[in-house]
């Protein structure tokens, strides 16, 4: 990604509707408290947050809304939250230079999902690849919010009317999907809504430890940021690396194992003497894997301090994510003023 220069402007300042001139681009994502931030999240979205948090105006959301449609647990939401909150801080997430908040308290996000529901096909959501994964992986709990999930994407986004979104590969089809219910709601009440644009970075799906599926909490396969040194130790020696190795003297393939994948991350001045050491087989998969281990502790190791730091300050990741919230309100509010008179609800303006 490209990161543009120019320093970040007040977001009170800025208009929130195209029409009007903003001087900044505006940058929306979010993220579920599903879990601890992995490695997944930060290749695939997090980095490109922090990058985007300069030149733009830059506004990140913790999406508990979001993560109702699988956890009915309030502890764990909570905890979550919170985690990932203080996660995005100690990777660099700076409040001074990019809003922070949670989305339960901007109520607006549910506001305009209704309106824009009321554009939305069924069939759209229907066909959503996220909701046929979720009918298989919890067959025991398909709520309608499962459904209606995408629809309340693209509301956090238009709410701000954000141009651009960082997010990983698995999140394409709902931005897709996000574009078309803003292109249907403009056309009904006018030229509202810009269309939002997903932006990758370069290693935009990033496989977990089993070497094959996406690195996700509900896979079981993540390496976590701010685990034990032990536990992260213990993640990365049991990753699948190439299959066809057998032998310890087999040459590997780095273009199809994980582990010398995510080294062109964590060791980006020297993966190619790593690889070949796999190549010619001089070094083994446990020598990469311990490797790859220290290299991602040492990467971390500034943001892991920095967590402890400010997981020491009561109160700061609250007061954190309140500010952002309130920061937000007057955007969120010109928006559902500028739709409710659009779509004819309330009093005329
Ligand atoms: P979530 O919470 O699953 O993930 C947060 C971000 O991390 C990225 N990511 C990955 N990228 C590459 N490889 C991986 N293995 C990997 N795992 C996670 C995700 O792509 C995402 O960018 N639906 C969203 C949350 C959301 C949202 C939004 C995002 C709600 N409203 C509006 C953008 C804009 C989600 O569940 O992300």
């Amino acid at each position: 990604m490209t990161s543009p220069s120019g320093s970040a402007a007040s977001l009170q300042a800025l208009p929130p509707l195209r029409r009007d001139p903003a001087p900044l681009e505006r940058v929306f994502s979010g993220v579920q408290p599903s879990g601890l931030p992995h490695v997944g999240n930060y290749l695939g979205a997090f980095r490109n947050y922090i990058a985007m948090q300069d030149g733009h105006d830059a506004i990140y959301c913790i999406v508990d809304y979001h993560a109702l449609t699988s956890t009915h647990d309030g502890e764990a939401i909570r905890r979550n939250t919170h985690e990932m909150a203080l996660g995005l801080l100690a990777l660099g997430l700076d409040p001074e230079r990019a809003v922070l908040f949670r989305q339960s308290d901007r109520p607006e996000h549910l506001e305009l999902m209704w309106l824009f529901a009321s554009v939305t096909p069924v069939t759209w959501v229907e066909r959503t690849p996220s909701f046929k994964d979720k009918k298989r992986s919890q067959p025991d709990d398909i709520n309608h919010a499962l459904l209606t999930y995408p629809i309340l994407q693209a509301a956090d986004i238009a709410v701000y009317n954000a141009r651009y979104v960082p997010v990983g590969k698995d999140q394409a089809a709902h931005l897709e999907l996000a574009r078309e219910i803003v292109r249907a709601f403009n056309t009904r009440y006018g030229d509202i809504f810009v269309e939002p644009q997903a932006v990758f970075t370069d290693s935009p799906i990033v496989r977990g430890t089993d070497g094959g599926a996406k690195m996700s909490k509900s896979q079981g396969n993540t390496i976590d940021i701010f685990g034990d040194e032990a536990d992260i130790r213990k993640q990365v020696m049991g990753m699948v690396t190439d299959t066809q190795r057998i032998k310890r003297t087999d040459p590997g393939r780095p273009e199809v194992c994980n582990v010398c994948q995510l080294h062109r991350f964590f060791s980006p001045t020297d993966y190619e003497t790593i690889w070949d050491g796999e190549r010619t087989a001089r070094t083994g998969c446990v020598d990469t894997k311990r490797l790859l281990s220290e290299r991602m502790l040492d990467f971390f190791a500034e943001a892991r301090e920095r967590r402890r730091e400010l997981e020491a300050r009561p109160g700061y990741v609250e007061d954190v994510l309140q500010a952002g919230a309130a920061r937000l309100a007057p955007v969120a509010a010109e928006t559902m003023r500028i739709c409710y008179d659009a779509a004819g609800l309330g009093p005329r303006a």
